[in-house]
């Protein structure tokens, strides 16, 4: 038997993802928190916290390619899908994140 896990937190919508450029990033302020979205060239979009865990280096302005976010200050890579580091630093949070039909950017915090 499985066991469906509720979903918690709150949606927020963040307006359409038409105002991301594909292969770039946005920071939103969401509920009290940063958070950088990503709009990636396959389509495909994620959102992680926006401030780097090494000295707060603004992710959202970071290159991306399908997997990793850049920071612009010291380079360390972070899994766009996870948040993980690559570099042994601590992880970015998450969220959960989907385009409605209409277009717009919901993200869960
Ligand atoms: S502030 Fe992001 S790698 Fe240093």
């Amino acid at each position: 038997m499985t066991a469906t896990v509720p979903a918690t937190g709150r949606q927020f919508d963040l307006g359409p993802l038409s105002q991301i450029p594909a292969g770039e990033g946005r920071a939103f302020a969401v509920d009290g928190q940063q958070v950088a979205v990503f709009h990636l060239r396959t389509g495909k979009v994620h959102a992680v916290s926006a401030v780097c865990p090494h000295k707060g280096g603004p992710l959202a302005d970071g290159q991306i390619d399908g997997a990793v976010v850049v920071c612009p200050l010291h380079l360390n890579a972070f899994e766009l899908a996870t948040g993980c580091s690559r570099n042994g630093l601590p992880s970015l949070r998450s969220y959960p994140v989907e385009i409605t039909d209409s277009g717009d950017v919901v993200v869960t915090v």
